[in-house]
């Protein structure tokens, strides 16, 4: 493996790791979109590796340093699994449900133009939105 030689090189590589890094830095994330994927079993079984890979791989193609992506446990909905909680600062968080790849990916979408879909959350838990 060969070293690194130069302060270019150095910031070179911090750079490229930064990028991979976009979605998975937890400091300062109170003041972050937080957006937890439920991984618990049933999570699992229903795709949630799926579709946390794709909404980490989504939040860092748009290079949306503002958001953080975590894994959680159960949140209680096993029969809308996937289930995806949006966090955004100063709003009452949202749960959605079903949320393969594809709408995690459309989900990141959103989120990026500021705006809340309305079709796939829970709505039992979320009269006033
Ligand atoms: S066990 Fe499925 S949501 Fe808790």
């Amino acid at each position: 493996m060969a070293g690194i030689k130069s302060l270019d090189e150095l910031k070179a590589l911090r750079d490229k790791y930064r990028e991979n890094f976009i979605g998975r830095d937890t400091s300062d994330s109170e003041n972050k979109i937080r957006i937890s994927v439920g991984m618990a079993t049933c999570g699992i079984a229903s795709g949630a590796r799926d579709t946390i890979n794709a909404i980490i791989d989504e939040v860092a193609k748009e290079k949306l340093s503002n958001v953080v992506v975590v894994q959680s446990g159960c949140l209680g909905y096993c029969y809308a699994e996937p289930t995806v909680e949006v966090r955004i600062p100063g709003k009452e968080p949202v749960i959605y449900g079903n949320i393969d790849a594809n709408r995690g990916r459309e989900l990141v979408k959103y989120i990026k133009n500021g705006e809340i879909p309305k079709d796939w959350i829970i709505k039992r838990t979320f009269n006033n939105i």
